[in-house]
């Protein structure tokens, strides 16, 4: 690997910089350019980006490109891929595209690391299948019909959001829920409408030391032998998936219900290994694997592609130009499909946990912003709530909106529901870049009625700045092939980002100190 030069040191950053400086037409003049659409596309994996609405051109596009090539992020990549110890702070390699490449021929990470993957795979998606066809029985020989995961962050966010993207009315074989939070309402609240005899618990816990996951588990251990449950017989009811099976094995979980990781996979990248057991159990085996296929193809995206097709990279440029250059220190995400209602929360560990840095990988200072504060949530919800400081607030917000093309509801009246979410989410971008000026909301309010007075005083009050940014994602459906897809997408824009600014991705030393301060205060009670 080249030598490593701070970001801001480059010509390609200063290049930029001077770009910011001279200024672009506003979004409003760009999108007039009728060829501007075209070239502001790209598309992999089934999913469409449309960028024209970024405040971009193409001499932006081309610095941004000349960033990319500067901080050599193929040779990240490629660095990446072939296991070599990029975590140098944790002494590790970073291989969550393993977790989806097992089937590789001659892995660039090697064969025995394919090997352990897809060992646990095959142990993962068997032992849902046997969940699922009502072969796990409880203490009393019912079959298991809820499980419940335990475990937080990374052992949390990612299944969950999975497994409500993907459930289907038709695919209930087990229901699966989720406590992340220690305090008790959550698992009172969760076992409330839940029967000791028939309900069974994976403890998910990379390190099998967290404090929070810990006390969960041993309540719920608790519920199953008040409940009935025999102490030979609670093995029946847990499961564990984790990196330190020997924790597991001494607190007497059954080797056949212990499913491993890796310290080479990192929490908020974990879906993939066994800790997407409970997403197998939600919506079977075989989705499972589509789900795992659906990031395979976006790695395999981003190993082939030219630099301004690829998609992750695209993303992750744009979001640097929008938080180094135009200065946005937020990225809005709006998802137009409920079954993503959890997506937002799964991408802020990914994104914020991974890139909320601001050390370099040599140890020195960064000098430039790094992870933008990522927030957002359904975006028809959000329309009703805070969307109004999007558009006429103080902060410059860029915006993803993600779109699903087709409508797959049984609903009668479906067509027409998906009808009114596109054309809101479309309004919303067209507002955002466009705006209104005062001039024109005057004289629309004049054409309504209101004297020259009245509308003058009001305008300011109703108009729009616009010039707005915001990227568009189109997908066709919400598959398990189509979402992995996405979350890789977004895994591989992170990647990018922590790439260009010259930062660790994958430790996380900023949860730590509260955590030591916590065990420090507890000992001292
Ligand atoms: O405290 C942060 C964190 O370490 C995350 O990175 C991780 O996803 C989460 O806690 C859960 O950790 P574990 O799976 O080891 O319980």
């Amino acid at each position: 690997m080249p030598d490593f030069i701070p970001v801001h040191q480059t010509p390609a950053w200063q290049a930029l910089q001077g770009l910011a400086q001279a200024g672009l037409p506003s979004l409003r003049e760009l999108l007039s350019d009728p060829d501007r659409n075209a070239s502001l596309h790209a598309q992999a994996c089934g999913i469409r980006m449309d960028f024209s609405h970024q405040r971009v051109n193409a001499k932006v596009m081309q610095a941004l490109q000349a960033l990319a090539t500067a901080t050599h992020v193929d040779a990240q990549l490629k660095a990446m891929v072939q296991g070599e110890c990029i975590n140098t702070t944790e002494q590790r390699s970073v291989l969550h595209m393993a977790l989806r490449g097992s089937h590789r021929p001659d892995p660039p990470w090697g064969a025995a690391i394919s090997a352990q993957v897809a060992t646990q795979l095959n142990k993962v998606c068997a032992f849902a299948q046997q969940m699922r066809s009502g072969a796990c029985v409880g203490f009393s020989g019912q079959a298991i019909t809820d499980v419940v995961n335990i475990g937080i962050g990374g052992s949390d966010l990612g299944p969950r959001m999975a497994s409500m993207a993907l459930q289907t009315p038709a695919n209930t074989a087990v229901r699966v829920h989720f406590v992340s939070n220690v305090d008790a309402w959550s698992l009172q609240h969760t076992l409330q409408t839940l029967q000791p005899a028939t309900t069974a618990f994976v403890v998910q816990s990379k390190t099998f030391t967290t404090q929070e996951t810990m006390t969960i588990a041993a309540s719920a251990r608790r519920w199953l032998s008040d409940g009935g449950c025999s102490t030979p017989l609670m093995s029946r009811h847990l499961m564990a998936v984790t990196a330190r099976p020997d924790l597991a094995l001494a607190q007497g979980f059954d080797a056949a219900h212990i499913f491993e990781l890796w310290d080479w996979v990192g929490g908020r990248y974990s879906i993939w290994s066994a800790i997407g057991l409970p997403v197998a159990i939600a919506v079977g085996d075989t989705a499972f694997r589509d789900l795992l296929q659906g990031a395979f193809d976006m790695d395999a995206h981003v190993q082939s592609s030219t630099p301004d097709s690829n998609l992750p990279l695209l993303m992750a440029l744009l979001g640097i130009w929008n938080r180094n250059f135009l200065r946005a220190e937020s990225l809005h995400i709006a998802p137009y499909a409920s079954c993503l209602g959890l997506l937002v929360p799964y991408l802020q560990q990914m994104d914020m946990e991974s890139n909320g840095k601001s050390t370099h990988i040599d140890g020195s200072a960064v000098q430039v912003g790094t992870s933008p504060l990522l927030w957002g949530g359904l975006g028809i919800d959000g329309q009703h709530a805070y969307f109004q400081m999007i558009h006429q607030g103080t902060h410059l917000v860029p915006t993803d909106f993600i779109g699903v093309t087709t409508e797959h509801s049984g609903l009668p009246l479906a067509a027409e529901h998906h009808r009114v979410v596109l054309l809101n989410m479309q309004a919303q971008a067209q507002a955002l870049a466009m705006g209104r000026t005062v001039q024109e909301t005057q004289t629309l309010l004049q054409d309504s009625g209101m004297s020259e007075s009245e509308a003058a005083e009001l305008a300011p009050h109703r108009s729009y700045a616009g010039n707005r940014p915001c990227t568009t994602l189109w997908l066709e459906a919400i598959t398990p092939r189509s979402l992995g897809s996405l979350m890789a997408m977004y895994e591989h824009k992170v990647f990018y980002q922590a790439a260009i600014w010259g930062i660790h991705a994958y430790d996380q030393w900023g949860v730590e100190l509260g955590k030591t301060l916590a065990k420090h205060m507890e000992s001292r009670a």
